[in-house]
């Protein structure tokens, strides 16, 4: 297990702490991909103890093991017996149906269930709620994308917590013994606020996967695009996190470049159209910011929003 970094030592005086003031201690969890694992091998390092681990796969449950330690169970009714708090991290659309399956088990009633989905409200875990459990979901605003991935990168991470008020204050102390940053949301939010997510982690990653094939198509691998493209990135971020995403914003909308960004879009329809789309969506949006920065006025933004959607008058010849 690749997990240099993690701070052992810190972690085992954290848990024995968690094992002296805390009755909530024990977890079951269903689902064991690598939101389920890495959470768990972070539990039992934190000083929780994961009693139990279930999942439909019993080669997902033998890595799991690895990392969690605990009894594994292809019935999940089997592996909340003994647990006071029972993530579900399966994937989003099995939750709601796993949480009923448990809920079927009497001894669900006092105990705490919390799902880890990003987009998914507390309707989900209803079926517990009526069976007497106490419900919350505490959604780690990390991409994990491989289990050692996800344990380095969670401590520090945010985690976006709605829970039922019992619930509140044991969830959040979970995420800050996880090492994560508790902020409060609504389920109502959830859907807006995980969509944010996904522009800023999956689509993040679909615009460099774009940027990589518009290089290939010019010849250049993908090994160097990457180490050309990599530091412009950064320095983008860098920018946004120093100064914000409207005053970061460069390059031809920004100054107004009409004819560079047809030069763009000549270019992108001949040689790559499955980006033509996405090239002036993305345009569109930047032309917003750029007035919102105040270098492109509203004639300019006009004539540019009219170039992208690919209006054909005088101004876009
Ligand atoms: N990945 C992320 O970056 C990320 C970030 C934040 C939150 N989350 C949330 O974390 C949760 C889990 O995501 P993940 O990425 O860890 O998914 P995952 O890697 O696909 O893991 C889900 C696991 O649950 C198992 N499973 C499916 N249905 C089941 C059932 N009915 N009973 C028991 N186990 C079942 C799957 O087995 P099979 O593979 O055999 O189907 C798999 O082993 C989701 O709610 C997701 O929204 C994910």
């Amino acid at each position: 297990m690749g997990v240099e970094g993690y701070n052992l030592e810190r972690a085992k005086r954290r848990g024995i702490m968690i094992m002296k003031k805390r009755p909530l201690n024990n977890f079951a969890i269903i689902g064991a991909g690598m939101v389920g694992t890495a959470i768990g091998f972070l539990l039992r390092k934190t000083g929780y103890k994961v009693i139990a681990i279930a999942d439909k796969s019993p080669a997902a449950l033998k890595r799991a093991l690895q990392y969690t330690g605990g009894e594994t169970f292809r019935n999940p009714r089997e592996a909340v017996l003994e647990a006071d708090c029972i993530l579900i991290t399966t994937p989003d659309d099995a939750i709601s149906s796993t949480c009923q399956k448990i809920a079927l088990c009497p001894a669900i009633k006092g105990k705490f269930v919390f799902h880890m989905s990003g987009a998914g409200g507390l309707d989900l875990l209803e079926s517990a709620k009526k069976a007497g459990a106490v419900v919350a979901s505490i959604h780690p605003l990390q991409s994990f994308s491989s289990i050692d991935q996800a344990i380095q990168n969670i401590p520090g991470s945010y985690f976006g917590v709605t829970a039922d008020k019992k619930a509140q204050l044991p969830a959040k102390n979970i995420v800050r013994d996880l090492g994560g940053i508790p902020f409060l949301i609504s389920s109502d939010q959830k859907p807006l606020y995980h969509a944010a997510a996904c522009f800023a982690s999956n689509y993040l990653v679909s615009l460099m996967n774009a940027v990589e094939s518009i290089y290939q198509a010019i010849g250049i691998n993908e090994k160097d695009a990457k180490k050309a493209y990599l530091p412009l990135v950064y320095g983008s971020l860098k920018n946004i996190d120093n100064s914000g995403s409207i005053t970061s914003l460069t390059g031809p909308i920004a100054r107004g470049d009409f004819g560079t960004i047809k030069k763009h879009i000549t270019a992108i329809n001949k040689n790559l159209p499955q980006y033509s789309s996405l090239y002036s969506s993305l345009g569109l949006i930047t032309v917003k910011v750029a007035q919102q920065k105040g270098t492109l006025n509203a004639r300019q933004a006009k004539t540019m929003n009219a170039i992208l959607k690919g209006v054909k008058n005088e101004h876009t010849k």
